[in-house]
């Protein structure tokens, strides 16, 4: 029932984690790839291991979370050794995430993928908010298009973006054009919604201690800003480009309507962080329950078919 295909791979489901959430070390990804979870991405690397901010740096809230993690990570050998290791023992459908530290290293990284024996998919973070110092890429319109237009000179491999949320309607139009330019697979909308500011209301203190508090939400939260995100760009790119629908899934209805705005997968990060991989059984049992109830036998029946009045 919830079978779908992705680059001619059948997955058992749409779901994944996001990528932060449950993916730093290898004893974590094999929990994600033992998980009813369809596929899995790694934490984000950068080219160097890095320690991340100061903790603590993660916090759950009723309805989200919010963090600043700062990037912490084992570097990209790290995790392009797991995940070719994993490919020579068959594995079909692997998602590496990366994203440099400077223009040069964003090249870099990305030309040791294109020469490595790794034929999964990468997908090139625009979007970290945490890094002190450093504005997401993805805000960048202009860096944004000079960055894809280098990269495809000589990446040839599968690639997504993950982007940030966009709150204008000029910015969807603005950032569709750009990436429609390019031969990407896909298009992960959302990473956290930036810099926002959770406040521990008896101790009148912020809860993270990097950037004073200030972090990327999570969550219930996000879920509308996601759903928007999801629907924009569903409606602006070209066909080819698949959408991984990533923010607010909390329960199987939330991922129903990740798919109504036109999701191909869809991603699970706060949640995830607070019940473990034992999310993806109840989510995909859940989301079963929906489509029944419905009268729905498979993902195709209901994708991107968002009514409007
Ligand atoms: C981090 C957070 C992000 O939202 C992201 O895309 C990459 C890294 C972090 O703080 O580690």
């Amino acid at each position: 029932m919830l079978k779908t295909n992705f680059l001619d791979v059948e997955l058992s489901n749409p779901l994944m984690n996001a990528s932060g959430v449950h993916c730093m070390t290898t004893k974590e990804l094999d929990e994600l790839a033992t998980s009813e979870a369809g596929a899995f991405v790694t934490k984000t690397a950068t080219r160097d291991y890095r320690e991340g901010n100061p903790e603590p740096r993660y916090y759950d809230t009723a309805l989200g979370s919010i963090n600043s993690m700062g990037l912490p990570n084992n570097g990209l050998d790290y995790y392009l050794d797991y995940v070719i290791e994993r490919q020579r023992a068959g594995a079909k459908l692997q998602f590496l995430s990366v994203t440099g530290m400077s223009y040069d290293e964003n090249i870099a990284l990305l030309k040791k993928i294109q020469e490595s024996e790794y034929e999964g998919v990468t997908e090139f973070n625009l979007s970290c908010p945490n890094v002190p110092g450093k504005p997401q890429i993805a805000y960048d319109f202009e860096l944004t298009d000079k960055l894809l237009a280098e990269v495809f000179t000589f990446f040839t491999k599968p690639i997504g973006v993950k982007l940030p949320p966009y709150f204008d309607i000029a910015h969807f139009d603005e950032m569709a054009k750009i990436l429609n330019k390019y031969p990407l697979t896909y298009v992960n909308s959302v990473n956290s919604v930036g810099n926002g500011l959770y406040i521990d209301l008896d101790k009148e203190q912020v809860v993270i201690k990097p950037k004073g508090g200030f972090g990327g939400l999570g969550g219930e939260y996000i879920k509308p800003t996601a759903l928007a995100n999801v629907r924009a760009f569903r409606e602006r790119l070209n066909p080819s480009i698949k959408i991984i629908g990533t923010g607010g899934v909390i329960n199987g209805k939330d991922i129903f309507e990740h798919i109504l705005c036109g999701a191909d997968l869809v991603q699970v990060g706060t949640t995830l962080h607070k019940e473990g991989v034992s999310v993806f059984a109840r989510l995909t049992k859940e989301l079963q329950e929906v489509m029944k109830e419905k009268g729905y036998s498979s993902l195709d029946d209901f994708r991107g078919k968002l009514k409007v009045i």
